[in-house]
């Protein structure tokens, strides 16, 4: 199949008309019930109508991704959502009024019109109504509802740019639309609307403190996600998979700060020693400190948006080095670090040492 390549920012919300003409003819594609990457405020998306199971076969074929795991359906406007999802309460309108369009994904009782493929066969269906113009205007086009996964290959990790979609899936859809860099840089948060109080299955950039404030409750986060060695199943079907893997192996490195950085650099020497070409994933503060193949700053340890913003374009980049080995300090502290760490640990395989006298 040959993938056809648009280039379109749309990023203050306004749009040429060469540009409106190929987001329609994207829209035509998603209707033909074709694939369409394109751009969000979080990461890249693999779109196709959600109300056609053909479409929901297709993505599963493009990503490598077993069907069983359900798909996101993207709307553009709240007032279609009830008819997608039911029992549409007081608490989603609330979350809703406070985080849409936005990176928040509602999971709530699914409608007979979508169609069992997309929900990967539960009865559940999950919901988001992204911020990003781009997004918007296609899911406008296409219809009203596109179910997207996020853009790569199954067990990559997520794309934050058009290259990336490009890499994973030239040649396996129709379109990619290539609309700069995501503004955040990780997935929605996924929170659970069929359980009281309501519950976190995804971390993300909106934190369970936000929506805890939004609705007067603590909210908690899926046990599974937070102990992953538990042996509980999480709830979000997705979060059991491997995820987000370089091809290089990743241990976290967590300690007192000088401890971390010795550390790092003692199994740097000795990784290299081994004939190992070795990465590094640095605070901005100890950048200068580090010594390997390639070191990739994540931002200042105090500057977590920067932080979540760079790390999937900092693993994609060691793949593009042909990294073998990779170490990353720990990102523990603030207010997204649920967030990160879920990421950070998945793609290490939960490999953590830590450095320095033993953890009493
Ligand atoms: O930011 C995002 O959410 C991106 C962009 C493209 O919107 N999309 C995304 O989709 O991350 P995906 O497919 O990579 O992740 C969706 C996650 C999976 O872990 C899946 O298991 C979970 O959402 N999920 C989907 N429907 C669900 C449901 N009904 N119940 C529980 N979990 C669900
Ligand atoms: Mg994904």
């Amino acid at each position: 199949m040959k993938t056809e390549l648009l280039t379109i920012s749309g990023k203050n919300g306004t749009f040429t008309d060469r540009e409106l003409e190929e987001l329609k003819k994207a829209g035509e594609v998603l209707k033909a019930g074709g694939l369409v990457a394109f751009p969000t405020e979080t990461v890249y998306g693999l779109g196709g109508d959600a109300l056609n199971p053909e479409s929901s076969r297709r993505i599963y074929a493009a990503k490598g991704r077993p069907s069983d795991n359900p798909l996101i359906v993207h709307i553009y406007r709240f007032e279609d959502l009830e008819k997608v999802a039911e029992n549409i309460t007081e608490n989603t309108k609330k979350l809703a009024d406070a985080f849409w369009p936005g990176p928040l994904t509602m999971i709530l009782p699914k409608r007979a019109e979508i169609p069992s493929e997309t929900t990967g066969g539960l009865n559940t269906v999950a919901v988001r109504m992204p911020s990003d113009p781009v997004a918007a205007k296609l899911i406008e086009y296409a219809g009203g509802f596109v179910a997207a996964p996020s853009a790569n290959l199954s067990g990559k990790p997520s794309p934050t740019l058009a290259k990336y979609v490009i890499q994973d899936m030239d040649g396996r859809i129709d379109v990619i639309i290539d609309g700069g860099e995501n503004e955040i840089g990780l997935e929605s948060t996924i929170v659970d609307m069929t359980v009281d109080p309501p519950q976190v299955l995804r971390p993300g950039y909106i934190t369970n403190e936000m929506i805890g404030e939004v609705l007067g409750l603590t909210i908690e986060t899926d046990r599974a996600i937070l102990a992953p060695d538990s042996g509980i199943a999480p709830k979000a079907p997705g979060m059991k998979y491997r995820h987000y893997a370089p091809k290089g192996a990743l241990t976290v490195v967590e300690g007192d700060p000088e401890d971390v950085v010795e550390y790092i650099n003692r199994a740097s020497r000795e990784s290299r020693e081994n004939g190992e070409r070795v990465g590094i994933i640095a605070t901005s503060e100890n950048r200068a400190r580090y010594e390997a193949d390639v070191i990739l700053t994540a931002g200042s340890a105090s500057d977590q948006d920067a932080i979540a913003h760079h790390l999937y374009s900092i693993l994609r980049e060691f793949d593009d080095e042909n990294v073998t080995r990779i170490y990353s300090e720990s990102f523990a502290k603030g207010h997204l670090s649920q967030a990160i760490m879920n990421r950070l640990l998945k793609a290490a395989g939960h490999s953590v040492v830590y450095a320095g006298k033993e953890k009493l």
